[in-house]
């Protein structure tokens, strides 16, 4: 097949990984994703010309997230292997959160420093109770929000090992909804330890394709299975006193939580934490994404962003439906309706990775990224957040 040779294996140099292409497909309906696979994995070995590890494994690819599909997705996790799949946040990278080994893979095929702790996702809220010690709180929160978007970080039991927690006293749970990641962690049988599928310091997949371009030839196994529904990962929260604290917004929101408990929001979810504080949670001490050109977030009217932008050439635009005059550009995008926070969560993840290939691709056309202000109420907070960390807390503040 043609194209197929264009995606040749390929050796840059002694500390490069060897990549193999994609296997081509069988059935004739998966030949769509195919294509854009061999695009995206062209565009993947270009970008990554050193890569930061030596690893040459073999990915099964299944298009489909059917009972075989995920049947075998669930041995590979009992053997100790890496699986990426769909949750209804982002995609996951997983392994088997009781085996230590298995969970240290998954800080090598990210590229993930080890002091970042991962969360164990499983099949029901109930199932905590083996692996953490539970409370009456966090079953009120799971009754209400499990299976859902929420973390709840908790005393740990010595069932999870030190690698899965980075070696904290404490873990953190979660019961996705997704009907893939649910039949996975059934089939598999052992709670599944999981970060966002990317590859440390870019955005969280939030579609098929970007889990492909992350994790292709790092996991032993990938479901792809469409986008996810919310965009931003799942809220994450540690009880503290009679309420929690919340370390990642997201979409569960503040004024969702408020209604069973107290609801503390630290400073850091707003602003930069200085570098004498110790962070409440490991993660909160990342950037989270990093993009190769400077990003800034630009706090203004519509007039006022429109008269900045202006003479402002060789640049990606991230706006909002009826920005017109930005939409024309030729690398801008839309988050969708200027209220609608929800679309913004959506779609904020993969316009940012879409951005991030084109940068690449485009070779210096795109200098720098500003993006327009989002607004911070209910699920807007975790967009917000996802958006100021990513502009390493640049805002341009115009009226
Ligand atoms: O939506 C999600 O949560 C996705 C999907 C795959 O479930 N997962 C995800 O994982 O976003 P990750 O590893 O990208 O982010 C986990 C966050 C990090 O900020 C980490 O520091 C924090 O949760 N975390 C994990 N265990 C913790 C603990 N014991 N104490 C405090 N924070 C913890
Ligand atoms: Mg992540």
């Amino acid at each position: 097949m043609g194209s197929s040779r264009t995606a040749k294996t390929r050796i840059k140099s002694e500390n490069t990984v060897l990549l193999s292409p994609p296997p081509a497909p069988r059935r004739a309906r998966d030949r769509v994703l195919y294509i854009n696979l061999i695009y995206t994995f062209n565009r993947f070995a270009e970008k990554h010309t050193i890569l930061d590890m030596k690893l040459e494994i073999q990915t099964i690819l299944f298009t489909e997230p059917d009972g075989d599909a995920i049947e075998r997705a669930g041995e590979i996790l009992r053997a100790g292997g890496l699986v990426v799949f769909p949750t209804e946040t982002v995609y996951g990278l997983g392994a088997d959160a009781t085996d230590g080994s298995a969970a240290a893979k998954i800080f090598a095929a990210k590229g993930r420093p080890a002091d970042n702790p991962l969360i164990v996702h499983l099949a029901e809220p109930a199932d905590a109770e083996r692996y953490a010690v539970t409370t009456e709180l966090y079953f009120r929160l799971a009754e209400r929000f499990m299976p859902g978007p929420l973390t709840v970080v908790l005393p740990k039991r010595e069932t999870i090992p030190a690698t899965v927690t980075a070696g904290l006293d404490t873990v953190a749970v979660r019961v996705p909804s997704h009907p893939t990641a649910h039949a996975l962690i059934k089939a598999a049988g052992v709670p599944v330890a999981a970060p966002s599928a990317n590859i440390s310091g870019r955005p969280s997949p939030t579609t098929a394709r970007h889990a492909i371009e992350n994790m292709y030839g790092r996991a032993d196994c990938i479901i792809a299975a469409g986008d996810c529904d919310f965009g931003v990962e799942s809220t994450v929260v540690k009880l503290e006193g009679e309420g929690v604290v919340v370390l990642r917004p997201g979409a569960v929101t503040p004024e969702m939580l408020g209604e069973l408990c107290p609801v503390r929001l630290p400073d850091t979810l707003y602003k930069s934490a200085s570098a004498d504080v110790v962070p409440e949670s490991p993660g909160m001490k990342y950037r989270h994404y990093a993009p190769d050109v400077p990003m800034y977030i630009l706090d203004g009217s519509d007039s006022s962003v429109k008269n900045f932008l202006r003479d402002k050439t060789d640049c990606a635009i991230i706006c909002f439906d009826g920005d017109e005059e930005l939409l024309a550009r030729e690398y801008a995008f839309s988050l969708g309706d200027r209220a609608d926070s929800a679309s913004h969560a959506h779609r904020l993840f993969a316009v940012l990775n879409d951005i991030g290939g084109i940068a690449h691709k485009a070779d210096g056309k795109i200098k720098a990224i500003y993006a327009r202000m989002t607004p911070k109420e209910g699920v807007g907070l975790a967009v917000f957040n996802r958006l100021i960390k990513a502009a390493g807390y640049n805002v341009i503040k115009l009226d």
